[in-house]
């Protein structure tokens, strides 16, 4: 595999998906390190799609903890329950949030973060860490996104 990422000009959203999840799955699949590709995941969606912010929080003993991430610096931890990072671990479900304002308990890391997508990630049916990502264009997420970027962790996941 090399490391170009290949991206598809003036393709839709779903052709950018269908194009980077073959490439990002012969990306890890060969390699045994986590957080190897945790940044590269969050790299790849990052330069596809140009989202203001990509990356993982890892379940640590009582707390999601900040790992590989592209973009601002971002909180460090985060209680179960608390934020759409939180709540995303604890309902073990997808949260997908079109306006973060109306989400109670939202964790304004930036103001700039508009919308966000949280996809939980499981080993043993247990949530071991979530992929956060934030657009700083409100509503920027759908269903589409959902299916891809549950996708992709599925993939993920049989690295691990
Ligand atoms: N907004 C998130 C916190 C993480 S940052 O967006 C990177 C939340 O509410 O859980």
């Amino acid at each position: 595999m090399s490391e170009n990422l290949y991206i598809p000009a003036e393709a839709s959203k779903s052709e950018k998906y269908e194009a980077i999840l073959p490439q990002i799955e012969a990306l890890i699949s060969g390699e045994p390190d986590l957080y190897a590709n945790l940044a590269n995941i969050s790299s790849a969606l990052k330069e596809a799609f140009g989202f203001f912010w990509v990356g993982f929080y890892l379940v640590k003993g009582s707390q999601l903890v900040l790992g590989p991430f592209q973009g601002p610096i971002a909180c460090t931890r985060i209680n179960p329950g608390k934020g759409v990072c939180g709540t995303a671990w604890m309902e073990k479900k997808t949260q997908l949030v079109p306006d973060v304002e109306l989400f109670p308990g939202h964790i304004a890391c930036s103001a700039a973060s508009k919308s966000e997508i949280v996809i939980p990630v499981f080993k043993e049916e247990e949530v071991v860490m979530v992929l956060d990502v934030d657009s700083d264009i409100l509503d920027d997420f759908d269903a589409e996104d959902q299916k891809y970027l549950e996708r992709l962790i599925r993939i993920l996941e049989k690295t691990f």
